[in-house]
Order: structure tokens, then sequence, then C-alpha cells
């Protein structure tokens, strides 16, 4: 019956759709038949998959028919605009975009940490802001031994968390710049070789932008703990692809790092990745094309009791994005039963994994 999956990916060509498509073959997800939709600028556009020429479909009302699982990763405004005709069409949606994530019937999932809440989904599930998956996926572990207080997040993201064109200014800027020419950035709003700024995404009244406050709000709905207090600072940095992250974690009781270290050592998705004699610590190379998030340099806050720091790197196309998204349809596989290409039935609760 598995074999029966047909999956859409909306937003295909993009830095997070290339991702999900790969994964989806590298995973051997079961895909019966596959349906990719991108901007009218790409229709007709061949794309491989497992050996397969797909051509690439624009967005319609009819679209998704057939379709049981429908990723979604276009930015919000497509997802609005259509992710409610893939969920009435009978498919599940997997949104990428920040556009459902605080909904009160949409679960915002890192399977790692509460795959429990997608049984109360409701034909959409929404996939975390990349930043806040990179914490958490470290934090988490520690705050079901000691309930974390406090967050202070610093991070420092790389170019690919603003999509190919993203990645695209960074190189060919940087290329200008050592070769003294002018190139004029397509997305990137401010001079980006050589030099960082922070996150541009929109800037609310209390000056945080909503980058930082995705990692407030998002960290309490994942964790369902309202009374943890995370303050952020988001900035991009001239790093082609992954980000990284400096956190200072507050618990009510004490951790100490020994205990931390051996927490997450045992972590599933999570690599202890440092050469303490060599000064060697995670890096955004070391974790491009990683599943994993690299931690290291776990350490006990000098200046306040019952804190620690941590340094996260983690590939946000992957764990941050596309890789969660496909964990989070394979555990639909595990709790669901395909019965017909449009009809879906729940087979048990859900579960951890
Ligand atoms: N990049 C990250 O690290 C990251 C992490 C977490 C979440 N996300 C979220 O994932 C989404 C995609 O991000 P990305 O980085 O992959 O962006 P991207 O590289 O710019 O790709 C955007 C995709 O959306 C398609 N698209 C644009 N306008 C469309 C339209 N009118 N109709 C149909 N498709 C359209 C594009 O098609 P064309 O190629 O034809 O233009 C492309 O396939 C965003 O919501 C983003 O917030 C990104």
């Amino acid at each position: 019956m598995q074999n029966s999956i047909t999956v859409g990916i909306v937003g295909a060509t993009g830095a997070v759709g290339v991702e999900i498509l790969s994964l989806l073959a590298s995973r051997k997800f079961p895909v019966k038949e596959l349906k990719l939709f991108a901007s009218e600028k790409s229709v007709g556009m061949q794309v491989t998959f497992r050996n397969e020429k797909i051509s690439v479909q624009s967005l319609n009302a009819t679209c998704f028919k057939g379709c049981d699982i429908v990723f979604f990763t276009a930015g919000s405004k497509i997802s609005k605009a259509y992710a409610e005709i893939a969920k009435n069409a009978g498919a599940i949606v997997i949104d990428n975009s920040s556009a459902f994530r605080m909904e009160k019937d949409v679960p915002l999932i890192i399977p790692e940490i509460n795959a429990k809440a997608l049984a109360f989904h409701k034909g959409i599930i929404a996939n975390p802001n990349c930043a806040t998956i990179i914490m958490l996926m470290a934090i988490a572990p520690l705050h079901k031994v000691a309930k974390i207080k406090r967050i202070v997040a610093a991070t420092y993201q790389a170019a690919s968390g603003a999509g190919a064109k993203g990645m695209h200014d960074l190189i060919e800027e940087t290329k200008a710049h050592l070769g003294g020419t002018e190139y004029t950035r397509s997305v990137i709003p401010f001079p980006y070789a050589f030099n960082l700024f922070l996150h541009n995404s929109e800037l609310q009244e209390n000056s945080y932008t909503d980058e930082e406050l995705k990692m407030v709000y998002e960290t309490r709905k994942i964790l369902g703990d309202d009374s943890i207090r995370v303050t952020a600072t988001c900035v991009r940095v001239p790093v082609l692809r992954a980000h990284s992250e400096a956190l200072n974690v507050e618990f009510h009781t004490p951790l100490s790092s020994k205990k931390a270290y051996e927490i997450l050592k045992n972590t599933p998705g999570v690599t202890i990745y440092e050469d303490r004699e060599k000064n060697r610590f995670p890096m955004p190379q070391d974790a491009v094309g990683q599943d994993n998030i690299f931690c290291g340099r776990i350490r006990e806050d000098l200046s306040q009791d019952n804190t620690l720091d941590l340094w996260v790197v983690g590939d946000q196309l992957l764990k941050g994005a596309a890789l969660n998204a496909v964990q989070i349809a394979e555990l639909l596989l595990s709790k669901i039963e395909f019965t017909s290409p449009r009809k879906t039935k729940v087979l048990e609760e859900s579960h951890a994994i």
C-alpha cells in the first residue's frame, strides 16, 4: 500500500525543493508519482528523479488532484494561496514557509522532539524555522533533564537561507569584489561579500526582526512551554551554506557541561564534533550536506549559575528544512495507511522517534 504515494513539491526548483527531491530518492521514500510545481518561468523544465524525467508544472485550482502528500516550499504567499486547495483535494500538506506555523490547529514538528503533536494535524503540518530547528535539536534533549528557563541566541546565518538566488548573489558579488568589477545583487539587500548584516526580515515595533521572533514563539510551541524566555539576534554572514549559532541557555536546575555532553552524545540527529587539543570546533563547512546538527564547546557560563554556552552548526537546507520535512512525511507513513490515492486512515496514535 505504501508504494501508492503520490507526492507533490511546490517550489521544486528552489534551494529547499531540490534537496527534498534528492532526499525522497536517497531515503527511498515510496513515491508512485511525483508532481513538481514552480513559477511560470520554470514550467516545462525537465527535472530528473530516479532516472525519470519529470516536467515542472504551474499551479492551478486542480493541480493537486490525486496527491497524497504535498511539500510546499515556495514562500508564505504561495502557501497561503494554495495549501488549502491541496488539502481540499485530499492531500496532507507539509509546509516549509511561516504561513501557518503559529496556527493552533497546525502542528509544528521536529520529529526527534515533538512527533506526538503530529496526531492533531488537520491536513496541514508546519516545518519550523531553520534557525529554530538547529537550536532545538541541541537543547531540547537538555530541557528534558533540567527545564530551560531562558535562551539567549546569536545566529550566523548562511546565504542559502535566502534561497538559490541568495547563494548566487554571494558567489557573484565575491567574484566581482575580487575582480574589481560591479555586481548587482538580486535578493540580498546589502553589500554581502566580506561583510555581514542583521537579518533583513521585517523589523517589528519592538525592534526584533521576524526571524528573531520566530525563534521566540516557535521554541515555546515546539517545547510546549510558554514560560521559556527567549531572546535572539539573527545575523546574515558571508557563508554559502549552513547556519551557526551561539546559545546561552539558563536552566531551572543545575546541569553540568559533562552531563550535557553525555546527553548530546547519545541524541539521534546530533554529533558532538570537536578536537580540544587542536582548538577545533564545528564549522559551517563541516555541516554542509550532513543530516546531523554539529555541536561543541559546551561550557558552564562563568557569569551565571545553572547556565551553559553551546556552539551549534547545521545544514539548514537539510535538517533546517528539507530533511525535517521529509522526516515528517516518513512519520506520517509510519502511522497512516494510504488506503486509496486520496483517502487516508489513521492506524495508531503518533509516537516519538
Ligand atoms: N533556504 C532555507 O534555508 C530555508 C529554510 C527553511 C525554510 N525555508 C522556506 O522554504 C521556502 C523556499 O525557500 P528556498 O530557499 O528554497 O527559496 P528559493 O530557492 O528562492 O526557491 C523558491 C521556489 O519557489 C518557486 N516559486 C516562486 N514563485 C512561485 C510561484 N508564483 N508559483 C510557484 N512556485 C513559485 C520557485 O520557482 P522558480 O525556480 O520557477 O522561480 C522556486 O522553486 C520559503 O518559504 C522559505 O522561507 C527556506
